[in-house]
């Protein structure tokens, strides 16, 4: 699917990867709903991006908000053809702590805003694709995921955060088999360590630590290489049902 005059729906579009997805995609003229629950945030970069971008307030795993940011694609944009999911949490703690059991509101919370938030994603803006008049041989539609390199090698701490990254590896390719009669394609990105504001808070010490652990290229990902895969999964019609590692061949160690 060319990315040029379509319209663009990016989950957690405020902040790092989804920031710069957004902002790649306006860039190659798409119109593009910015979806967040930091509304500060999402409001600027709209701003910022100009006249193809809007920004809509909603938590991903509210039916009734992300639905009404779904509607800003279809009734003010005109449709909707891409989907991007880059909205989630990180959280970490041992399954058995020094202050007690990993806390179950806290893995719940995990599962929510990553899995379910996810599929709530997955679910509506499907749904929405399959009104669009069919492109080159029947495409109606393709939506990107975001997991992590946690769902294969997550480290100690990690169970409810690889979990909910895990749940989003697995659901990928029984989308793709039945979403394949609509002509909307579904792909994963399980990004490794990218430089965004979450790694921006830690210490530079702490951010090289990271840095020197990818075989190559040594350093943190740069989040427009995020968007460049996602606008490579968008271009290129083959690519259905796939979970892609984008890590420099980290491999997390245990611990
Ligand atoms: N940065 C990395 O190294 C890295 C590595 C692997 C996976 N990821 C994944 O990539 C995605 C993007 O991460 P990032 O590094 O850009 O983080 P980020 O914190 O910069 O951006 C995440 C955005 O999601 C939004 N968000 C959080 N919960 C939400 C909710 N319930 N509803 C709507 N919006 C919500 C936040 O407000 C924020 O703007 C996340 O799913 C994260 O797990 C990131």
């Amino acid at each position: 699917m060319n990315i040029e005059g379509k319209v663009a729906l990016v989950t957690g579009g405020a902040s790092g990867l989804g920031a710069a997805t957004a902002r790649a995609f306006v860039e190659r003229g798409a119109r593009v709903v910015i979806v967040d629950k930091n509304a500060e945030l999402g409001a600027k970069l709209a701003v910022e991006l100009g006249e193809r971008a809007r920004f809509a307030a909603a938590d991903v795993a509210s039916e009734a908000e992300l639905g009404a940011a779904v509607r800003v694609a279809t009734e003010q944009l005109g449709g909707l053809h891409i989907a991007i999911g880059c909205a989630g949490i990180g959280t970490a703690g041992r399954v058995v702590g020094k202050g007690g059991p990993f806390p179950l509101e806290l893995f719940t919370l995990t599962i929510n805003v990553n899995l379910i938030g996810m599929f709530n994603m997955v679910r509506l803006c499907a749904q929405a694709m399959q009104h669009n008049a069919p492109g080159e041989s029947g495409e109606r539609g393709v939506i990107v995921c975001t997991a992590s390199i946690a769902a294969f090698d997550g480290q100690i701490g990690q169970a409810a955060y690889s979990a909910s990254k895990g749940g989003i590896v697995g659901m990928t390719l029984p989308i793709a088999r039945e979403l394949a009669k609509l002509g909307v394609r579904i792909n994963t990105i399980a990004p490794g360590v990218f430089d965004t504001p979450i790694l921006q808070m830690l210490p530079e010490e702490a951010r090289a630590a990271l840095a020197a652990g990818v075989p190559f290229p040594s350093r943190l990902g740069i989040p427009a290489e995020y968007a460049a895969l996602a606008g490579h999964i968008v271009e290129n019609q083959m690519l259905n049902g796939e979970t892609i590692r984008l890590d420099g061949a980290l491999r997390m160690a245990p611990r």
